[in-house]
């Protein structure tokens, strides 16, 4: 039976973590699994709760920029990318120290590790209250559909993790954009702080090829870039331009007619309320009976867009 607790408790969540436990954690992105991230057991049990492929590694969360850089060599880029963005929702990929605490299978084994500050008051205060680094990957089954509640959480993990922390919807909705610092500044992910942002702050960034289905299936730079992810039951049709009445419609702005469910993104053609509402959107209509598929409307790349698209487009993928 997992734990359901609130904001008042995180004392009780510290606990929990430092006993090599498993706790649910709202962040501003989306709700993260947590472990102490220099306890192998702890972390060896993300994996299995998660059911998520040992070489995909995970991300460690830190109070400040400060504690973080203990652990991995941050150069001036990283520096300046965390004055400007921490705490928040970026991820930087940075070579590990020697003597770095977190534990190896928390980064796969690899000589990296990725590291953040999240902008969540929940997640700061776990986070200062265990006193150490906190592995946390999305919490919910691998390869599906992340969580933006605490009722997503338990929807996939119940029975599976120690605790859940309650703490609300989580305001940004897509997760931290992930950017590789260990050589030349590569984006592996988009989310919620946009390329354009990063360049102003340290110039060119490097975009990865589009990646094919082959590719998706074997190992990769980062392995969240796998193309089937983020995937609910049913299949996703992108690009809506009409829908039928077996059809559940994700829509952005006016609603297209004949859908038999539909559920708004942003009825304002808004890019930061869409991405805030996309997950909740396709467990929604996945939920939903006598569907046979999702249909999506067309949303544009500006912004949070790209985050929002590259999620759709993985959702959508051949499983
Ligand atoms: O917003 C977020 O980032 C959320 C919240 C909980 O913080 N976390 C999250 O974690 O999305 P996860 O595990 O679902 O995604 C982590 C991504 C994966 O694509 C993983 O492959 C990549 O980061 N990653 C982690 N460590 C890496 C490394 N050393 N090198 C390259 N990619 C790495
Ligand atoms: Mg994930």
């Amino acid at each position: 039976m997992t734990e359901r607790l609130g904001p008042a408790d995180i004392a009780r969540a510290a606990t929990l973590l430092r006993a090599g436990e498993l706790v649910g954690f709202p962040t501003e992105t989306v709700y993260g699994l947590g472990a102490d991230a220099r306890n192998g057991r702890a972390v060896a049990g993300v994996f299995e709760a998660k059911g998520r492929p040992h070489f995909n590694p995970l991300i460690c969360h830190f109070a400040s920029a400060e504690a973080a850089f203990a652990q991995v060599e941050a150069d001036d880029r990283a520096r300046a990318l965390a004055a400007a963005f921490w705490p928040g929702p970026l991820t930087l990929v940075l070579p590990r120290r020697d003597g770095c605490e977190v534990d190896l299978l928390a980064g796969a084994g690899l000589d990296t590790l990725a590291v953040r500050v999240p902008a969540h008051p929940v997640a700061l205060a776990l986070i200062a209250a265990m006193d150490g680094p906190v592995a946390a990957p999305s919490a919910n089954r691998s390869g599906g559909v992340s969580p933006t509640t605490a009722a997503h959480v338990l929807a996939g993990l119940d029975g599976r993790i120690a605790a859940v922390i309650d703490g609300g919807a989580c305001p940004v909705g897509v997760e931290s954009t992930v950017l590789d610092l260990s050589g030349g500044a590569v984006l592996l992910r988009h989310g919620g702080v946009t390329v354009e942002a990063i360049e102003a702050v340290i110039g060119r960034v490097g975009r990865p090829l589009p990646i094919t289905a082959a590719e998706a299936s074997c190992s990769l730079r980062s392995p969240g870039m796998m193309l089937s992810h983020y995937a609910p039951g049913l299949p996703v049709r992108l690009g809506a331009v009409e829908v039928s009445a077996d059809e559940g419609l994700l829509a952005f702005g006016a609603p297209l007619a004949g859908a038999g469910a539909v559920f708004q993104l942003s009825e304002a053609s808004d890019v930061r309320e869409a991405a805030a509402r996309l997950f909740a959107g396709l467990r929604a209509l996945d939920a939903m009976p006598g569907l046979t598929g999702i249909a999506v409307m067309p949303v544009p790349e500006a912004g949070l867009g790209a985050a929002i698209n590259d999620r759709l487009t993985r959702a959508a993928a051949p499983r």
